[in-house]
């Protein structure tokens, strides 16, 4: 079994810190705000990541937390760089984080493999490479090593993987990563350096391209009277296409699409080659996101004044992720045009990103006397929701269904006037909502 130091206790370096932990390794992870590590040491998890807070307590006596970075390093085999890469004002990935704990490898005396699991332009493994060669560190190996696994999902998936890819310069540093997910049923794939950062970008580039091409058909389907939900089903049917990332709503958010698309766009723009098509899927989601804003207009006219409760805050269920939410461009345009925006979320707090947003803790809070509501985020919780009382609760029962997650004639037996995303023409003219009751 190996000692791994883990860099960064956010969503990937915990969920890889216990779940390296729970295949037998000695872990210690290591983060450099005291507020996260004091509540890790207090028992507590800081994110919220289903499975996450009891692997960890699982294996507690393989798993340790600090902020000394020599604790990480001491006697560790694999070093897992996991630290955030979030994009620059111009578009391009912000790699700071990724030089501080190279620039703290000095003085490291044993041999250890350096392994990135953060998301990185292609060429860093090769900048770090040579980096570490100058400050006389040849002895420390390089590895990427990306992540793939699904905020919300992400213990499951790192356990489960679809695949695990190893680009090494070295093969025996790639075969020792690979020997460390041991007791992990998945296909691994070997590959160079340059090309494992590659897979990983290109797959966050694909995943949101085939949103956004469903968003662009689901906005025609409004055009022409078809049914969104059925077309990609009968898409996802063919075995050549498959139904993944088919589901038409109000576009991609998250801490990884948004900039993983960016950052390879500029990438490529970076070495002189216009990636047209990442060009479109990203202004493709910047429009998804304001369609509600011009669905309530066809409804209620101005806005101003209009009371709008926003159902579902994260950018996905299953997570408290605030990153990017489409809810947070959102409900800035809707206070813009001067709406009073309420919102509700199980698990995410949005006051932090969205000040002016009255958070409440039921979804009956959030609709009481409202004029719309609007499903952002299609928690599972929702589901189970009495929507005869919320209709009767507000003022005008306007339902606009970002996800497709209701079926369409329950919520109008419910008592709402239903619109969702692509669902063909029937609410097109709208005759303004009548109030409740
Ligand atoms: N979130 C995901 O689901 C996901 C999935 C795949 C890949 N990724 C990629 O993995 C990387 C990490 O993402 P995340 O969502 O876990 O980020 P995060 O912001 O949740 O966590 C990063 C952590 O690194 C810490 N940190 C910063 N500098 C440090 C240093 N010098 N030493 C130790 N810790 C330090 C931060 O304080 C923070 O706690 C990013 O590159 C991201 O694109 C994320």
């Amino acid at each position: 079994m190996a000692q791994i130091g883990i860099f960064g206790a956010g969503y990937v370096g915990l969920v890889t810190g216990a779940c390296f932990a729970e295949l037998g390794h000695e872990v210690v992870v290591r983060d450099v705000v005291p507020q996260r590590i004091g509540e890790l040491h207090a028992g507590r998890v800081p994110i919220y990541e289903p499975g996450l807070t009891e692997l960890i307590a699982k294996n507690a006596e393989r798993l340790s937390f600090t902020l000394d970075v020599r604790e990480a390093i001491a006697d560790a085999d694999f070093l897992f760089v996991c630290v955030g890469t979030p994009p620059t004002p111009s578009g391009d990935a912000d790699l700071a984080a990724v030089w501080t704990v190279v620039d703290e490898l000095p003085g490291l005396e044993h041999s250890v493999t350096l392994v990135m699991k953060s998301t990185v332009p292609v060429g860093t493994g090769e900048k770090v490479r040579a980096a570490l060669d100058s400050r006389g560190l040849r002895h420390v190996g390089y590895v990427s090593n990306p992540e793939f696994t699904a905020e919300g999902n992400a213990v499951h998936d790192f356990m489960h993987p679809d695949r695990i890819v190893v680009g090494a310069f070295d093969e025996a540093d790639g075969n020792a990563v690979e020997r460390l997910h041991d007791g992990i049923e998945a296909e691994v794939l070997r590959t160079d350096v340059a090309s494992a950062e590659m897979v990983k970008l290109a797959s966050n580039a694909f995943l949101s391209t085939r949103i956004s091409f469903i968003n662009e058909i689901a906005n025609v389907c409004e055009l022409v009277g078809a049914d969104v939900v059925d077309v990609a089903r009968g898409v996802g049917l063919d075995h050549r296409l498959g139904p993944h990332f088919l589901r038409a709503g109000i576009g991609f958010g998250g801490s990884c699409f948004p900039k993983d698309v960016s950052a390879l766009k500029q990438l490529a723009g970076n070495k002189g080659y216009h990636f047209q098509l990442l060009a479109a899927v990203i202004e493709v989601n910047e429009l998804q996101k304001r369609r509600i804003v011009q669905k309530l207009q066809r409804y209620l006219g101005s806005l101003h004044g209009a009371k709008v409760a926003l159902l579902g805050l994260a950018f996905k269920p299953n997570t408290d992720d605030m990153r990017e939410a489409p809810a947070i461009v959102l409900a800035s345009r809707l206070i813009a045009e001067g709406a009073e925006v309420r919102g509700w979320d199980p698990v995410a707090d949005g006051r932090a990103t969205m000040p002016s947003l009255r958070q409440c803790d039921t979804p009956l809070e959030a609709v009481a006397g409202a004029d719309a509501a609007v499903i952002v985020t299609e928690w599972p919780e929702l589901a189970s929701e009495d929507w005869p009382a919320l209709a009767a609760a507000m003022r005008r029962p306007l339902l606009l269904d970002g996800r497709n997650f209701l079926d369409p004639e329950e919520a109008r037996r419910a008592g709402f006037l239903y619109e969702g995303m692509g669902r063909g023409s029937a609410d097109v003219v709208p005759q303004g909502v009548p109030d409740a009751g």
